[in-house]
């Protein structure tokens, strides 16, 4: 029987291409926003990690204030289109490693900065990546934590955990920002920063970038036309099923 990390790989090996260019992932506020938090940092961090970089895009803004960055995710393919990317656009401190966020094969306090977006949600032990995070974070070092989050009230976030993982069947859980919050205060996280924005999913180009089998699509389409009307306001659901959920920005930093 084959793993959740296996099912992580078929995923997104064969959509590697897409992820580059995808705007929600290529663009944003939130990447905006990581960019302005990391260009005041000082000193500037002398290595950085960036955890399930998919397409890199999170990586890219590390190289600009980094002397090396690791791009680090479970998928090859998505390994090498950072690797092909980071090569033509001359981020020659960038470099790529395989491997899972639960056991990183990384020293104690090897990194001033560790940073992850859009990956959590596909940890199934949160707590134990999380720790080893930290682990691998030098004290005074700082952490960015990116994701979407889920939803405080129980009924909208069961419809969404549920339409996420008709459409992904490798997601696991996006995390609330209560969720957030409890986790890095257990880990002792000094929180610097925090910020939210309404996260438009274009319904096609939102099931396309999964390839996501057409039984699949209907049985979400389904389930969000007849969703009740607390839900429906509250993911801002619109005809077409494209829908608004939040992204969650949190910037902390590892007391020294
Ligand atoms: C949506 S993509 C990441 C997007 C990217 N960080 C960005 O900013 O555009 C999620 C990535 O997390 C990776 N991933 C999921 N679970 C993982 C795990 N346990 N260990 C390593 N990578 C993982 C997947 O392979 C995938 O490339």
């Amino acid at each position: 029987m084959s793993s959740h990390l296996d099912a992580v790989n078929a995923r997104f090996d064969p959509r590697a291409q897409a992820y580059l260019s995808s705007t929600v992932h290529a663009a944003g506020p939130d990447l905006q926003c990581a960019r302005e938090l990391l260009a005041g940092l000082d000193p500037r961090p002398t290595r950085a990690l960036d955890l399930g970089t998919g397409a890199g895009h999170l990586a890219y803004a590390l190289a600009e204030v980094a002397d090396e960055v690791i791009a680090f995710d479970a998928s090859e393919s998505m390994l090498e289109v950072v690797r092909r990317t980071a090569a033509e656009r001359g981020l020659g401190g960038l470099r790529v490693q395989a491997g899972d966020v639960h056991d990183l094969p990384f020293a104690d306090s090897s990194f001033e900065l560790v940073a992850t977006r859009y990956s959590a949600h596909h940890w199934t032990k949160l707590e134990k990546a999380m720790a080893e995070l930290r682990r691998v974070l030098r004290p005074g070092g700082h952490l960015l934590v990116i994701d979407l989050e889920g939803s405080e009230q129980a009924l909208v976030d069961t419809h969404l955990q549920c339409i996420e993982l008709l459409r992904d069947t490798s997601h696991v859980r996006n995390r609330t920002r209560t969720q957030w919050l409890g986790l890095l205060q257990g880990l002792g996280m000094e929180l610097l920063h925090e910020q939210r924005w309404p996260t438009r999913l274009q319904f096609e180009a939102w099931v396309q970038r999964m390839r996501t089998p057409e039984t699949m699509v209907r049985a979400i389409r389904e389930l969000m036309q007849g969703a009740p009307r607390e839900v429906r306001e509250a993911l801002r659901v619109e005809p077409d099923g494209s829908f608004t959920p939040s992204t969650g920005l949190w910037w902390a930093r590892r007391p020294a």
